[in-house]
């Protein structure tokens, strides 16, 4: 994230000695992305981050593929994913490729007796239900719906639900998840064109430190297997950091959107960028106000874009039989468009509430096992 953020006790140069107050010293971490060139911040630590006690179980969470070289729309029905009380167990990828998973989950329990640590992927987490905190060693971020939670890869996380009712819809990324590069300056500032601006991103406040002994298991996530390491000290020890790489909330209720005479291409909704996929929030907003306008989408062909949308609330002016929940792939290679009638019923309209969060990925998605359980087959024939 490009903003510098300061938490807690620092020294006042890195790689100083730091004391304690019975003088020892504290234990310096850099912790960072893309070797030395991404995103880094300076961690002081109670004890060593070091202290592995134990490896003991792994176990693979690959997804399995059930249709892959996919070439047919899809609706998923994502509610229809049963609740689960472990908050990894309940986590179903329903599409994935080598760039990104596209998660759903609904977890019924609190982390409470492991902490989970993903070294594949950044984690970009919204809250369609459900409210609570998620912690981690760099900090803690309180959340509610319409939140995306972006949790970059490394972080050592807990996350506590007030509730049993919660839904994420949940996207990994292998690469960096970054703001876009048009909505910032070259110091890195959001431009006044950009649909949401820094007092938007809220960082961590409230930093947990416990120096404390004995067994902490960490489920830890590296290449699609869960390795259980025992450290022998509290993940969260952290007295304090200062760098870029933090967890942070942005909730989709403040992204301003942008509209237009005519109607507005997807990359106006545009939120978060990588090098291999785009996520765009499509919020309530006035519609195109040209008196000849059609406020509904044009046929389109993402010939080379798989394209993922979730339906988080409102009315889906586009399509029919869509439901609060339910997740359409349109795959790159073929034309989609609005659902016979729908142009027409767009037409006078001034407004939408539509809330959908959107992926758009530059390769092809497998369609796994999961999805299936879930799939409209005949979805593919609903424009006839
Ligand atoms: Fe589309």
């Amino acid at each position: 994230m490009p903003i510098y953020h300061k938490l807690g006790n620092i020294p006042h140069k890195r790689h100083t000695q730091f004391r304690k107050p019975d003088g020892s010293l504290y234990y310096e971490q850099l912790f960072g992305t893309i070797g030395f060139d991404g995103m880094s911040t300076n961690s002081y630590h109670e004890q060593r981050p070091t202290q592995v006690k134990e490896i003991k179980n792994q176990y693979s969470m690959a997804p399995k593929i059930a249709k892959a070289n996919n070439i047919q729309s899809y609706q998923f029905k994502g509610f229809q994913v049963k609740p689960e009380n472990d908050y990894l167990d309940s986590r179903k990828t329903i599409l994935f490729n080598n760039d990104c998973g596209i998660i759903l989950a609904a977890p019924k329990k609190s982390i409470t007796d492991y902490f989970y640590k993903n070294t594949d992927a950044d984690e970009l987490i919204f809250i369609h239900k459900g409210s609570g905190k998620l912690r981690t060693h760099l900090g803690n971020l309180d959340f509610k719906y319409g939140d995306y939670l972006l949790v970059p890869r490394g972080i050592i996380y807990k996350i506590d639900f007030d509730s049993e009712d919660n839904r994420l819809f949940i996207v990994e990324s292998h690469r960096p998840i970054y703001t876009p590069k048009r909505y910032r300056n070259w110091f890195g500032q959001l431009l006044e064109h950009a649909p949401y601006c820094e007092r938007d991103i809220r960082r961590p406040q409230e930093l947990e430190t416990h120096n404390e002994n004995g067994d902490f298991l960490i489920k830890v996530k590296k290449q699609n297997d869960i390795i259980e390491m025992v450290y022998a000290s509290h993940p969260f020890d952290v007295v304090g950091y200062d760098g870029y790489n933090y967890p942070y909330a942005f909730s989709i209720h403040d992204f301003e959107p942008i509209t237009g005479r005519i109607h507005q291409p997807p990359p106006v909704h545009q939120t978060f960028e990588t090098d291999t996929f785009v996520v765009c929030s499509f919020v309530p907003r006035l519609y195109d106000y040209h008196p000849q306008s059609i406020p509904a989408p044009y046929n389109h062909s993402n010939i080379d874009s798989d394209e993922v949308l979730y339906y988080v609330d409102g009315d889906f002016m586009s399509r029919n039989d869509i439901e609060v929940g339910h997740i359409s792939l349109h795959p790159a290679g073929i034309p989609h468009g609005p659902h016979p009638g729908a142009t027409e019923r767009s037409i006078g309209q001034t407004k939408t509430e539509e809330l959908a969060v959107m992926v758009d990925t530059f390769k092809p998605l497998q369609v796994t096992e999961e999805a299936m359980k879930i799939a409209d087959e005949s979805y593919f024939k609903s424009w006839i």
